[in-house]
């Protein structure tokens, strides 16, 4: 009897103490509008992942631990951290790797609280705080989620009290853990002229990493962003997608692990390669953001997650109509003097474009930038070329109604230059090795601080000279090799690759703090800077030096998953185009380019005759739709990447009242081959009539055109256009009744 009432007495402990657990569970939420990310902290005082994806609307009380099952294992041991450190049972890449001051590998992180503060209504900042078990190491794990755009990004900030140095070997910006059948990875390669060309593939067991140790033009041969998706090939509008990019502008790590258990294991951050950094006592390094969105509407969901989250937090100025611009570059090159120069400010004007930006050249007195082999580094108006300087041309324009914005490269230094002779010490160098040329020029050492002095004043030189320039094309066109820093100490020279970026993250604070108004070109030999971190002080990107219009279709849908057109220069560059030789109708070459900011980027007394008036249309045309491209939804009907070898996509503005559909033929197809698309983003409800832009010689390639239709018709049954030549395409404006 008595041994009866002990076992009854046991059981009743055993589940109170069991109750007691799940009741104290604690649970870390962090929510947007259709969002969850949840953490849970164990009895051991870890912190497990516990999810991220569609929100739960009911949480349970407790969550069990998602881990490895099976022996020898426990799956209490294995299950994902949301922080894992290379220390315990963990085998797989960890998001942290630090030795101690006395030599030990290990770090197990455990929960030391947690903070969350009402940014304004739309964002909140959660901070999770971790310190190892035995060491006197503390991480802020900072997640600031956005409730209506649907993200969520995550940083963590390190800081060491141990009385000698802490090496940081790698510490990453986010890791999550993902469990699904299968897992299909997009991501983006490419190489000069040819950025952002999209591949996707299946995840199999092990590692894919995708980097950049290239500390400037990181983006250009491997991109930060990437889609995720679960169980099939990333599709348009349906399916679970995850989209995530690293704001960072030097060399990162994407690494996605799948492990034993078939788990995906993602670690985002700072490439740790050559990176060691040694924390004093005291001392702190905090990653860069990595910026998530989830979508179970596939990958459509997510490009518009991001483009709303980038127009309203993620560049400057995402609230302002952007202008159309003519560059000098392709139309004159370095070959230019004042006439040629207000001349194309004549021509610009009368075409209606509202920006003339002046590119490389316009610089360097004993050593005059005439080509790429001289000049960079002397920042001063070449007297020959502009005897009477860029005052003088800037008011010019705004004379003539236009703008006006200059070329700099502000980071990069020729050998045969002023400076490269008065500071040798300025140069990216390793000891006493060669340093490397690439184009003809060095690398400045934004690691040293008189170097940032230098860039911020050149650029507060440039623009305080006229009131009327307001824009800057900020050029990079190098990566870093032989790296090394004459600034930075003996045991420092691993910082270089982080100091780098900060140096240059400093200079942008301070140009932006002085002059938050200027609008500013994110421009790395095209494309090669491409990443939240720069966009924050940029307006809108150069995404490639590739101008020819069926290139740019594959450049641009692959930069627009992303980054919105808005930001997108996008410009209609010669016939046949100087990068492939290609030929392409004016009005294909318009009609591409005004998908994204539109601009010009030619001799624009070139264009005569009937071409004359495509062009003119076009810039008028642009006006009209300009705030639906720049500020609606895009929707992508038809990816050049599906092998039909057409290409369509809609921007539909915020309330569906209007919408811009753009189609494009990338061969011939056949004399009874349409193109036939459904529309997105309508109200089915609504009618709509349908006209169209820039037609080809007033013939209009819709025969229905100027009929009016349901929404519902348009989104079900769709429209036929006669598209079907090489490079015919057709822009279509969609307006509620
Ligand atoms: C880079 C840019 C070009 C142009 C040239 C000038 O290549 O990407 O657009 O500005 O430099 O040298």
């Amino acid at each position: 009897m008595k041994c009866k009432q002990n076992l009854f007495l046991f059981i009743l402990f055993f589940f109170s103490l069991t109750l007691c657990a799940q009741e104290k569970q604690k649970r870390i939420e962090i929510n947007t509008r259709k969002l969850s990310m949840i953490f849970t902290v164990d009895n051991s005082n870890r912190i497990i992942y516990q999810y991220f994806g569609k929100k739960i609307e009911a949480p349970n009380s407790t969550f069990f631990n998602r881990g490895f099952v099976g022996q020898p294992d426990s799956q209490e041991d294995l299950a994902p951290l949301m922080y894992p450190s290379y220390g315990g049972r963990y085998y797989l890449n960890p998001a942290l790797k630090l030795t101690h001051d006395d030599g030990v590998l290990t770090t197990d992180l455990i929960y030391a609280g947690s903070d969350s503060k009402i940014i304004d209504s739309n964002r909140k900042e959660t901070i999770i705080k971790l310190k190892d078990r035995l060491y006197p190491i503390y991480l802020d794990v900072c997640f600031i989620s956005y409730l209506k755009e649907d993200v969520i990004t995550q940083s963590v900030k390190i800081t060491s009290q141990e009385r000698k140095t802490l090496k940081v070997e790698n510490i990453a910006s986010s890791y999550l853990p993902v469990h699904a059948e299968s897992y299909y990875l997009t991501h983006f390669n490419g190489t000069w002229a040819h950025e952002m060309q999209q591949e996707e593939e299946k995840l199999k067991h092990g590692i894919k990493v995708i980097e950049s140790k290239k500390g400037v033009r990181t983006a250009q041969a491997q991109s930060p962003s990437f889609l995720l998706s679960l169980n099939h090939m990333s599709q348009e509008d349906y399916g679970e997608v995850y989209g995530g990019t690293l704001a960072w502008t030097g060399n990162f790590n994407l690494s996605f692990e799948v492990d034993e258990s078939d788990r995906l294991n993602i670690v985002t951050g700072m490439n740790p390669f050559a990176s060691t950094f040694s924390l004093s006592k005291g001392e702190s390094i905090k990653t860069p953001e990595m910026i998530w969105t989830y979508s179970d509407k596939g990958r459509g969901q997510i490009s518009r997650n991001l483009h709303d989250w980038g127009r309203q937090y993620g560049l400057a100025g995402g609230d302002k109509l952007r202008p159309i611009i003519l560059n000098s570059w392709e139309g004159a090159y370095h070959n230019f003097d004042e006439k040629i120069i207000t001349d194309m400010i004549d021509d610009a004007a009368n075409f209606g474009v509202e920006m003339f930006v002046l590119d490389d050249g316009w610089f360097g007195n004993k050593y005059p930038r005439n080509s790429d082999a001289a000049g960079l580094g002397d920042w001063q108006t070449n007297t020959k070329k502009l005897p009477r300087g860029l005052p003088y041309l800037a008011e010019y324009a705004i004379k003539k109604g236009l703008k006006f914005g200059l070329w700099i490269e502000p980071e990069m230094v020729n050998p045969d230059s002023e400076l490269a002779k008065k500071h040798p010490e300025w140069i990216v160098q390793s000891g006493k090795r060669e340093i490397l040329p690439m184009r003809n020029q060095w690398a400045l050492d934004l690691s040293n601080p008189k170097v940032q002095d230098f860039v911020y004043e050149t650029f507060d030189q440039v623009v305080s000279q006229s009131p009327y320039i307001t824009y800057i094309k900020w050029d990079a066109n190098r990566h870093l090799d032989n790296v090394g820093s004459t600034y930075l100490a003996k045991d420092k020279q691993s910082h270089f690759w982080y100091e780098y970026v900060n140096g240059l993250y400093k200079v942008y604070e301070r140009i932006r703090a002085k002059y938050p108004n200027i609008e500013i070109q994110l421009c790395s030999s095209g494309g090669g800077r491409l990443d939240y971190g720069a966009m924050k002080y940029h307006n809108e990107v150069w995404a490639s030096d590739n101008t020819n219009a069926l290139d740019r279709i594959f450049i641009q849908y692959g930069t627009n998953l992303f980054f919105p057109a808005m930001a997108t220069a996008s410009h209609v560059s010669t016939s046949p185009n100087h990068q492939t030789g290609m030929m392409l109708p004016l009005k294909f070459r318009f009609d591409v380019a005004m998908s994204g900011r539109l601009g010009m980027e030619l001799q624009p007394k070139d264009i005569l005759g009937e071409e004359y008036n495509v062009a003119k249309k076009s810039i008028e045309d642009y006006k009209l739709i300009r705030p639906i491209v720049q500020f609606g939804d895009l929707y992508r009907l038809v990816s050049p990447y599906n092998g039909t070898d057409w290409a369509s996509q809609m921007y539909v503005a915020k309330d569906k009242k209007e919408s811009v559909l753009f189609a494009y033929s990338l061969n011939y197809h056949g004399r009874t081959t349409f193109f036939e698309t459904r529309l997105k983003g309508l109200n089915p409800e609504k009618n709509y009539k349908i006209i169209e832009l820039n037609k080809k010689s007033g013939k209009s390639s819709f025969p229905n055109e100027g009929e009016v239709f349901t929404g519902d018709y348009l989104l079900k049954i769709g429209i036929r256009l006669n598209i079907t030549d090489a490079f015919a395409s057709s822009v279509l404006l969609i307006s509620e009744l």
